[in-house]
């Protein structure tokens, strides 16, 4: 196992700087409502973390669980729920917050799977999209960078369960 550093895609500063500028978005957006975030298991817990306290109003928290991709870099189209809401989300202004929309098929499923539960609103904040890799239909509503076809890793998202805990976005150069 190689223990070289992902090279620095989207250093910390600049994550840093389109959190504050999302999380004034998003209170602009919703000012005087109530928000329920929903964490998108695992990758998005450290986005999910600093960007819910740059929000400025009243949140609750959702967690959901979530598995497309096993060990592999490409997703498998195949979607797990591997772990549920604890509170409904009948007429509640509801935020997916997910680390990466990549085929959008998670993102599909989900959106899908929440709209059932009948929420008042529903709106998908990403921290990074692949355009060029998107195979459905999705709409969404914030967008922080958005990213070629490149594999990344670091700030909650991983490689094999690795290089969650970086504090920047990277690019894998060679097989690890
Ligand atoms: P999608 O269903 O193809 O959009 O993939 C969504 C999920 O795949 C994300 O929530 C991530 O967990 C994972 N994923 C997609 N692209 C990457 C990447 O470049 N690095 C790490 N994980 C990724």
């Amino acid at each position: 196992m190689s223990h070289e550093l992902p090279k620095v895609l989207i250093p910390e500063n600049k994550i840093k700087q389109k959190i504050q500028d999302l999380a004034t978005e998003i209170a602009f957006d919703y000012r005087g409502k109530e928000i329920t975030a929903i964490c998108v298991l695992k990758g998005s817990y450290v986005f999910f973390a600093d960007l819910i306290r740059k929000i400025d109003l009243p949140l609750s928290c959702e967690f959901i669980g979530l598995s497309s991709y096993g060990d592999k870099t490409e997703s498998s189209g195949e979607v797990k729920l591997t772990l549920d809401l604890t509170e409904p989300l009948q007429g509640r202004h509801v935020i997916i917050i997910e680390d990466i929309v990549d085929s959008g098929l998670t993102m599909q499923y989900l959106v899908n799977n929440l709209k059932a539960r009948k929420p008042a609103t529903l709106k998908v904040c990403t921290l990074l999209h692949k355009p060029d890799a998107l195979q459905c239909e999705l709409q969404l509503d914030y967008v922080g960078f958005k990213l070629g076809r490149e594999f990344v890793v670091g700030y909650g998202l991983d490689y094999a369960g690795r290089f969650r805990n970086l504090p920047y976005i990277g690019i894998l150069e060679h097989e690890h």
